[in-house]
């Protein structure tokens, strides 16, 4: 295990000079936290000894029958018997990884794909192989051609790991026409799907695009959330699998926790079930809506040419690929510099590639922060692009050192 560059990141982007467009929390300044406070407060008084106990491995039925509700939403219909709840969507995909995974298995992954995702196939010492996407998500003609690559080597591919809804990192969205062809691909190859989905109620446009697991039920192993769509700090997320996954899962959480957190379970019910839940969604992708336009409004203004992004139409992430020759890892000390932080490309990858691209978030900062923060950024790209055209490709870090360091206009004004 190693740390992750997000986490190496933090301590100094989270300075208050610093526009950081790095971490990826949630926003969770709209919330009515009088509303919430009186939630748990009569939680507590009315049922609190229940709440407060250890509970059932498989996480409290009311509950589970809630997140059947909550899925509805995007065209899945389910038993809450098939549903596991975990300690995040994050211990979902850790405790799936334990169930199928021995070392040197193979996952494929999206390229780019979740940093959180692979540092838990790391842990698990899985390989991992990326597939290529567009602008479109995952492209099936390289999900085919990674299948017959590792087929070819004696491997087993254990599953596709893939974020169909608004990427982290990538921003970009599969269509329905990419859904289905990805699942008559892992229907032919006997492949499973692990559909991690903790965006999928934030799109910016029209009604949500139907989850793979509306579309297959056997063969895809569903990640849910609460963390963006209520608050990550009751770290309640879900597995919705196959019923014979559904009990491997029931036991390795019993092994990992006993039992996900009663009191958290408890509070996403009565949130749920007290709380116009559809409409603060509502509220938050309104709220997250103003800061992507603010963000791709920045960038258009700010970027040097050579410079790309994707548009999401919903989540938290633009994906930008620098012009050639810049590598945004080497580049991350002198944005910090500059007060503004990014993610590298580098992180998304297991295989050291993405250093021509960075991951922007644009859920937490205002608007106004974010118009800085790209403003800060266009000017050390500028920086960069300069020295590039100077000293020729490759030589950027070399000549740097006999440049003076890169200072920011207007970078003492804070
Ligand atoms: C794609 C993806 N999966 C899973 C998670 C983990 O979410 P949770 O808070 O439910 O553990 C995140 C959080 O950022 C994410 O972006």
């Amino acid at each position: 295990m190693t740390a992750s560059a997000i986490r190496a990141l933090f301590a100094v982007a989270n300075r208050p000079e610093v526009v950081s467009l790095a971490g990826g929390m949630p926003n969770i300044t709209d919330l009515p936290l009088d509303v919430v406070g009186s939630i748990l407060h009569e939680l507590v008084i009315s049922n609190g000894r229940q709440a407060m106990q250890y509970s059932a491995g498989q996480g409290e039925p009311a509950l589970r029958e809630a997140i059947c509700e909550v899925m509805r939403l995007e065209g899945i219909t389910a038993h809450p018997d098939d549903v596991t709840v975990t300690v995040g969507s994050q211990q979902g995909l850790d405790l799936v990884t334990r169930i199928f995974c021995d070392p040197g298995d193979v996952v494929l992954c999206e390229a780019p794909s979740y940093v959180g995702a692979l540092g838990v196939f790391r842990a698990s010492q899985c390989e991992v192989v990326h597939v290529a996407m567009d602008e479109h998500g995952l492209r099936p003609d390289a999900l085919a051609q990674a299948l017959e690559g590792v087929h070819a080597t004696g491997k087993k591919v254990k599953f596709l790991y893939c974020i169909p809804n608004f990427h982290n990192p990538a921003g970009v969205s599969e269509t329905l026409e990419r859904r289905t062809a990805i699942l008559d691909i892992a229907r032919r190859a006997d492949l499973l799907v692990v559909e991690d989905n903790p965006y999928g109620l934030l799109g910016f446009d029209g009604e949500p695009t139907p989850a793979m697991r509306s579309l297959e039920e056997d063969r895809v192993i569903y990640l849910g959330s609460f963390s963006k769509t209520f608050a990550p700090g009751f770290r309640v997320g879900w597995v919705l699998a196959p019923h014979a996954v559904r009990e491997k899962l029931v036991l390795a959480q019993e092994s990992a926790t006993l039992c996900p957190p009663a009191f958290s379970q408890y509070a996403v019910s009565a949130y749920l079930a007290n709380h116009d839940w559809r409409g603060q969604i509502k509220i938050f992708r309104e709220m997250y809506r103003e800061r992507r336009d603010a963000m791709l409004a920045g960038l258009a203004d700010d970027m040097p040419a050579g410079t790309s992004w994707t548009v999401p139409a919903g989540g938290f992430f633009v994906w930008v690929t620098l012009p050639p020759g810049l590598d945004s890892h080497a580049m991350l000390p002198r944005a910090v510099t500059a007060r503004v932080a990014y993610v590298p490309g580098t992180a998304f990858y297991a295989d050291g590639f993405g250093s021509r691209h960075m991951r922007l978030s644009y859920c937490y900062p205002t608007p106004e922060r974010i118009r800085e923060g790209t403003r800060r950024l266009g000017e050390v790209l500028a920086y960069e692009t300069g020295v590039l055209e100077t000293f020729g490709p490759g030589s950027a870090e070399d000549s740097r050192a006999a440049l003076r360091p890169y200072e920011a206009p207007g970078a003492n004004q804070e």
